[in-house]
């Protein structure tokens, strides 16, 4: 599963839970996996394999049958169910066989019309093991799916000319007195009727009756005695067997393993295959394995077949030499053997018959030279090779220069016109020395668009970043956006200084930054809390929130507006003195036109994108919002402690509650700065509004959280020594003095100590 997809999932899965939680329902579980012991899986002589089931949490949604205790016979609505199967994935049913027959009494005919409506559920009747089937010495009986909606309708045509009997042929349903026909698949609904034209008035003393059914054609052989008695019709009370298929849902697979709370296969060594009769899908176990693919429990769901146990569906040659492997079988030859016992080709190997010296030596001698002969060739291929590659290379790179419009980026940058750009095309041979060859050893960072290199070039550090893919679509575009981005200058903003599209997916090089982030600053990794970390005051989280706030702002305002998509705090570096600079952007960012690549990160995405999939500027307002939580609260937007429980969904609730200060990080919960946490929180909130335009621009935001910046620091200090310091520090740059070794300075007041043991722990 690529990132996109499994993002989707992860995503489509957060928002559903938030909708849940926020219309107060229980969270959207996964599909209810049946409870072993209480869920019986028989009734009568039948079996009923999950997702079948005879009581509603049994079952599947859409699955659960009725068990008739006393009859021992189990339903679906009123139409019995006599055999369930998973693989093929049928239900056989019994469908009322409809009939048209002349009542001497009243002289006319009695007509017994029948329907069948399976629309929106998993059933639907089987084309390939149904037949429509008429029988009857004078009759048309019709076929339809629903009245004014479907497409479909047909009939079949039974005769007997001249009331002629003796042309009937037992086992021939060919049209004299029986008709059969074929359905088209994906049929839901099914309706019979007679056409009153055709009627046995003339002919009742020895066909009375007309009779028609949709039925499995397997168990239909045509008997003479069918047109002159009403044997066919009371062999079961009326009814005939019918196939039906069923499937999970309404959707393909590749939609439907995307949304992992509802996928059906969910058992370990099961495989997801599209509905062959209409819309949805089932699940088999994979090769080898064999069980239940809808059930969890690894002893009912897909277990390893133990191929020896059953020699005659998987024979071996050699009697004793079966060996069974997770998924397959092997036959080993007996010692001293070789070959594949499977297949019979067992060849006993040849150290029985000692060689003579002499031949040992001439194979040794021959084996020798071939060898060489071998090598030598091998390596003037290998040589050849080489030289062809580097000038298929070249000629590759030049190829993508020209697609990423290279020739046109450097024209525009060496007239400049009228304009100087501080813009560099790069060529590949600097790109390669500078990070050297993209050195794993190298990469300082790693995100949904690509991986980030540090390098020298030219003599200063940067950032080389090697973007995934851009959709080849878009390539044309993609000059102008970097002509676009490379104007930026904005001292929050992570200043692009060039690119070389000599490869694959254009390099585009950035300022070097200090490779901490909002991320490492809010939640250091646990390796590094022993060694460096500190509690970061509301003064230096609101400057760095009013900071990034600012510079999307300034993206947004631009004159085709820039788009930031992933905004989260992994993508707010923090260069000297701890300024803000807003990165990850570049790959695929301008435009507001649909992509469709899914970006953005689990926890920070709108959920309104996921619903239109067109990124808009709101979207990174929502994505803020969720940052500025994050601040607050000191808490990850998503964590498997919390059981899906999101920061967002909490955050309302406390809000709705009035118990904010409960979530606070405790490093900055103190009473005096509380109006300002207030005015952030409310912020936040506006900015995670639906719809999207209840929110406010992020230029308003930004201009908010300056104001509360500013307010912090105007109020008398907040009594944590510990915190004093460091704004100080920050006021004199060198982040890594920034945060000092609380040990070692042995100055803290016991609130510190507290603060920081707390901040520590989490
Ligand atoms: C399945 O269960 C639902 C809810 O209990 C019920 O409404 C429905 O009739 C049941 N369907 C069948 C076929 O028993
Ligand atoms: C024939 O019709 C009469 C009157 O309509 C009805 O009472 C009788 O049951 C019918 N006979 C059969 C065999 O359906
Ligand atoms: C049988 O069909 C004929 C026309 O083929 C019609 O005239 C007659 O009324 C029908 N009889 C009955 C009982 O429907
Ligand atoms: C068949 O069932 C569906 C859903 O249960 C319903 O919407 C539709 O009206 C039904 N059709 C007929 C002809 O009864
Ligand atoms: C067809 O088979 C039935 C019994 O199986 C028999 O009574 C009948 O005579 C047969 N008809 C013909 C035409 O062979
Ligand atoms: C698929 O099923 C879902 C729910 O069962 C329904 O809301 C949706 O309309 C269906 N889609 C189609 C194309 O039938
Ligand atoms: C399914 O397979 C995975 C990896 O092979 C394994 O880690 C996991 O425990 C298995 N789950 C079950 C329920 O057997
Ligand atoms: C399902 O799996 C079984 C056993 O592996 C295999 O025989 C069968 O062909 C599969 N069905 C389909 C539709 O691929
Ligand atoms: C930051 O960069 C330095 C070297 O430049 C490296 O030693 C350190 O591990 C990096 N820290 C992180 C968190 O990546």
């Amino acid at each position: 599963m690529t990132f996109p997809k499994l993002a989707a999932a992860v995503l489509l899965l957060v928002w559903l839970g938030e909708a849940f939680a926020a219309a107060g329902l229980p969270g959207g579980g996964a599909l209810p996996q049946p409870s072993s012991s209480n869920c019986p899986t028989r009734c009568g002589d039948i079996d009923i394999p999950y997702p079948f089931g005879i009581a509603p949490e049994c079952a599947m949604p859409g699955f659960n049958l009725t068990c008739n205790d006393e009859q021992r016979a189990l339903f679906y609505g009123n139409v019995e169910v006599v055999g369930l199967s998973l693989q093929p994935a049928q239900a056989r049913m019994l469908n009322v066989i409809s009939s048209g027959c002349y009542n001497t009494t009243s002289k006319k005919m009695d007509y017994n019309d029948w329907h069948l409506n399976f629309t929106n559920t998993p059933y639907r009747l089987s084309h390939t093991g149904n037949k429509f089937t008429a029988l009857g010495c004078s009759t048309l009986a019709y076929i339809s799916d629903e009245f004014n909606k479907g497409k479909y309708m047909s009939g079949c045509v039974a005769m007997c000319r001249r009331g002629d009997l003796s042309a009937l042929t037992n086992g021939s349903c060919s049209g004299i007195g029986c008709c059969q026909t074929a359905i088209p698949g994906a049929l839901q609904y099914y309706r019979v009727w007679f056409d009153e034209n055709y009627n046995t008035s003339e002919i009742y003393s020895v066909s009375p009756c007309s009779y028609a059914v949709l039925m499995e054609s397997s168990s239909f052989t045509f008997l003479s005695s069918y047109i002159t008695s009403p044997e066919f019709y009371n062999a079961h009370q009326g009814r005939a067997p019918v196939l039906m298929d069923w499937a999970i849902g309404n959707e393909t697979c590749e939609v439907a393993r995307r949304k992992h709370e509802s996928y059906a296969c969910v058992s370990n060594n099961s495989e997801c295959l599209d509905s062959t009769n209409g819309p949805g899908y089932i699940c088999n176990c994979t090769n080898g394995y064999q069980g239940n693919p809808y059930l969890k429990d690894p002893k009912l769901g897909c277990r390893d077949i133990d191929e020896c146990a059953d020699p005659n569906n998987y024979p071996c040659s050699v009697a004793g030499s079966c060996k069974n492997l997770p998924g397959k079988y092997v036959c080993l030859c007996p010692y001293g053997y070789k070959g594949d016992a499977k297949i019979g080709t067992c060849e006993r190997l040849s150290k029985d018959q000692p060689l003579q010296l002499g031949a040992k030596l001439a194979i040794g001698a021959s084996v020798g030279v071939l060898i060489c002969l071998v090598g030598f060739l091998g390596i003037e291929v290998i040589r050849h090779k080489r030289s062809t590659k580097r000038q298929a290379a070249d000629r590759q790179c030049d190829e993508y220069f020209k697609k990423h419009g290279g020739e046109i980026l450097s024209e525009i940058t060496r007239d400049g016109q009228g304009r100087n750009i501080p813009f560099t095309v790069y060529t590949r041979e600097e790109m390669e020395t500078a990070t050297n060859s993209f050195d794993k050893a190298k990469i300082v960072g790693e995100g949904g668009q690509g991986t980030v290199y540090k390098a020298i070039l030219r003599g200063t550090p940067v950032a080389v970043k090697r973007c995934k893919e851009v959709d080849e679509s878009r390539t044309k575009d993609f000059v102008q956006e970097l002509v676009i981005l490379c104007r930026i200058d904005h001292p929050n903003i992570v200043k692009l200084l060039g690119c070389c599209l000599q490869y694959e997916a254009p390099v585009l090089v950035y300022e070097f930054v200090q490779n901490r982030t909002l991320q490492e600053l809010l939640h250091p990794k646990k390796h590094h809390r022993t060694t460096s970390s500190c509690v970061v005051t509301l003064g230096t989280r609101l400057k760095i929130a009013a900071q990034s706030a600012g510079a999307l702002a300034h993206l947004h305002s631009a004159e085709r507006p820039i788009l930031h998509g992933d905004v989260k705090p992994a993508n707010i570096l923090l260069g000297d003195g701890w300024v803000a600079k807003v990165s990850d952007f570049g790959c695929s960012t301008i435009d507001e036109k649909t992509q469709d690549v899914l970006k953005g990160t689990p926890g920070y995405l709108d959920p309104l994108y996921l619903l239109e999939y067109q990124l808009t500027d709101k979207n990174d307002v929502y994505s803020f919002g969720v940052l500025l939580l994050e601040l607050l609260t000191g808490m990850k937007p998503l964590s498997k402690e919390r059981n899906g429980l999101t920061l967002t969904v909490m955050f309302q609730e406390s809000m709705a509650d009035g118990t904010l200060h409960q979530l606070l990080d405790e490093g900055i919960a103190d009473e005096v700065n509380m109006e300002v946490i207030r005015g952030v929180a409310e912020l936040a909130n506006q900015c995670l509004l639906v719809p999207g335009t209840r929110r406010p621009p992020m230029k308003r935001v930004a201009e908010v959280l300056r104001c509360l910046a500013d307010k912090v620091q105007e109020r008398a200090q907040p009594p944590l020594v510990l915190q004093d310091l460091m704004l100080a520090d920050v006021g004199r740059s060198t982040s890594s003095s920034l945060c000092t070794h609380s040990q070692t300075t042995g100055f803290y007041s016991l609130e510190t100590k507290a603060a920081l043991s707390i901040e520590y722990a989490r």
